[in-house]
């Protein structure tokens, strides 16, 4: 029988309620006993669907934090509240999962480690892809030795066109002053499993990028601000109707759906509500004229202390949505197409093999798909971790990926090779 631990989340929205609230929701060794919510709306929403006390669901941080309230604590709020919600936390005694980005700035995130050391408590940083198994499956043929020596990465990250309007054009992570650079957004996670994969930490990175897309100089001729009143509502791929409309009736008009409940909270959702939602709300703004400010593309080439040298590539702009790695090493090599799902391995003069991933989540007996499976097995090891004390990751792990998209954005604004850990040579 497995030890039951109760669990306290703050930030009930996308993540919080719907990503993991349903996945410890579904299993007895974890029992949410406690929410909190600046939301009125989101806080009632998790309350009924996990069923959870009126006097243990908070909509004020302040009230939340006044005592511990369970075992363990979710943070799933936006990514300028992580540091001091968790400094909080950990003050309190809670053991936290905590949703990426912790930060992007150095001194948080030192002085998060500081607060974290002193404590004695777990943080586990959602880089939910490590837990994956289709990642998993990689680090197992890498650590296994048979690809000899790895020379290098290549990795892409295609985050498909109405993904990247929604979230990094209109949506909460479209200015990096509000949120992070989108290096650091939405790559930490590609910065994490790399120096997994390599075993060793980023010696340097030279990167690349811009805002070549979205913006004003490639507004089309007599376009419109928003997407209602605009001549090109019908051939335009980003108008919010086409994104909104036709493909939420084409992905069979689902009611509590990521991105429809985003755009409209209201759930269930219907034609009529999403469509008022973005008529009067951030996602009916025509793509072009927003106050968005971070990179539709961005390329990263890396070298760690190991020698291995890894190339990374993020776009906005394709019709699928998924990640591309490559693993060279003088024996054999990974090739892995998460757009399609399938996972080459091969040892030079041997037979391919060949792996469907979505195969590799079924027989683990995972019920979500979210990030390929990584959601919920993230949460199996956290119940391993917080049982045997030994952890997946570690903080300062999570934090030298942070380091990696830190130094990225930098060396794009500066035209340099950024050293990250000057400080030790
Ligand atoms: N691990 C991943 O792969 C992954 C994927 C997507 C998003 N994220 C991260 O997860 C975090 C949450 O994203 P989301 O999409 O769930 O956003 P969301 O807007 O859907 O949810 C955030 C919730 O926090 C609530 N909130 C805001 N301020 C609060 C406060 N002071 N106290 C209590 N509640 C507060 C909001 O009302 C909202 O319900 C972000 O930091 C995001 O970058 C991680």
């Amino acid at each position: 029988m497995k030890k039951v631990y109760t669990v306290a989340i703050i930030g009930c929205g996308s993540r919080g309620r719907e990503a993991y609230g349903k996945i410890f929701h579904q299993y007895p060794e974890w029992s949410i006993v406690s929410l909190c919510d600046i939301s009125q709306e989101q806080l009632l929403r998790a309350s009924q669907e996990f069923k959870v006390a009126k006097e243990n669901c908070f909509l004020s941080e302040e009230e939340f934090f006044q005592e511990k309230r369970a075992d363990v604590l979710v943070i799933a709020t936006q990514d300028r509240d992580h540091v001091r919600m968790c400094i909080k936390a950990l003050k309190l005694g809670y053991d936290i999962l905590l949703e990426k980005p912790i930060s992007d700035k150095k001194e948080e995130l030192n002085e998060l480690l500081k607060t974290y050391k002193q404590s004695g408590r777990k943080v586990a940083v959602c880089h939910v892809l490590r837990y994956a198994p289709a990642y998993a499956k990689i680090d197992e043929i890498i650590k296994g030795g048979t690809l000899g020596k790895i020379t290098s990465i290549e990795a892409v990250e295609q985050v498909c066109y109405w993904h990247f309007s929604h979230s990094y054009v209109r949506g909460n992570w479209r200015n990096s002053k509000e949120s992070s650079p989108v290096i650091m957004a939405k790559c930490c996670h590609d910065m994490d499993y790399l120096q997994h994969f390599v075993g060793a930490r980023c010696k340097s990175v030279y990167s690349t990028g811009g805002l070549d897309y979205f913006n004003k100089q490639n507004q089309p001729e007599g376009a419109s601000e928003r997407c209602q009143t605009c001549k090109y509502i019908d051939s335009c791929p980003y108008s919010a109707e086409n994104l909104y409309i036709k493909r939420w009736k084409k992905e069979n008009c689902l009611v509590d759906c990521w991105p429809f409940n985003v755009v409209c909270r209201d759930v269930p959702n219907t034609e009529t509500k999403l469509r008022k939602a973005y008529e009067e709300g951030p996602y009916g703004r025509c793509v072009f004229a927003c106050d968005n400010d971070v990179c539709d593309n961005q390329q990263v080439l890396m070298e760690f202390e190991n020698g291995v040298k890894a190339s990374f590539s993020l776009t906005g702009f394709s019709s699928r949505m998924g990640r591309k790695i490559a693993v060279y090493g003088s024996n054999g090599y990974v090739d892995y197409d998460g757009t399609r799902d399938v996972l080459k391995y091969s040892v030079y003069g041997k037979e391919d093999i060949y792996y469907n991933t979505d195969e590799l989540v079924k027989d683990l007996g995972v019920d979500t798909f979210g990030h390929g499976g990584g959601d919920e097995m993230m949460i199996r090891a956290l119940h391993e971790g917080l049982s045997t004390g030994k952890m997946e990751t570690t903080l300062e792990e999570s934090i030298e990926s942070h380091l990696m998209a830190l130094a990225a954005e930098e060396s794009r604004l500066t035209g340099k090779v950024v050293k990250i850990h000057q400080e030790d040579e």
